[in-house]
């Protein structure tokens, strides 16, 4: 009987080291991805977005808007990537100038840019899988 109990706190104690071990890898990527993804914004994005993501008066949109970002969720790594040239209304101001492709991004880089200014400037949508950008940039043409 006793033996038993002591299975049962070894297998529970086992369980939750693997549980936490597990979360603290995903903290420790998400970290790792926004940090790297706020180099890749100063070098490659806040001339136009502003270190703020603010965007500058009616040329370039504001990054602070997490209805069209949310509403975009599938188009954001390919307008990373390859740009933007639409009309688009955020925050009730419309922007139509063309936001030029940086090519050079790696799928890893888009998704730590996007792991960066999808969880600044006041926005929260967690955390971005490189997988799944793969995907998405594959179809953006
Ligand atoms: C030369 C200026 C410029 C640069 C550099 C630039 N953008 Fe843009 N960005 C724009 C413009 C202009 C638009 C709107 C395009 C349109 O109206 O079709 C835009 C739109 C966007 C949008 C969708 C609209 C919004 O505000 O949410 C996102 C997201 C975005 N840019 C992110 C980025 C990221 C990330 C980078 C860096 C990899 C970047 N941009 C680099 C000018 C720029």
């Amino acid at each position: 009987m006793r033996n038993r109990v002591l299975y049962i706190l070894f297998t529970v104690a086992c369980l939750c080291i693997f549980i936490q071990a597990c979360q603290s890898e995903q903290e420790i990527t998400y970290a790792r991805y926004y940090v790297n993804g706020k180099g890749l914004y100063e070098k490659y994005c806040q001339n136009c977005h502003a270190p703020d993501g603010s965007g500058l008066k009616n040329l370039y949109p504001p990054l602070t808007d997490t209805v069209y970002m949310k509403d975009n969720l599938g188009k954001l790594a390919c307008i990373v990537k390859y740009g933007l040239n639409d009309t688009i209304t955020i925050g009730g101001q419309v922007y139509d100038s063309k936001m030029p492709a940086t090519t050079e991004l790696t799928d890893i880089d888009v998704t730590q840019i996007l792991v960066y200014i999808g969880n600044s400037f006041g926005n929260k949508l967690g955390t971005f899988d490189m997988k799944e950008v793969s995907s998405q940039v594959k179809e953006c043409r």
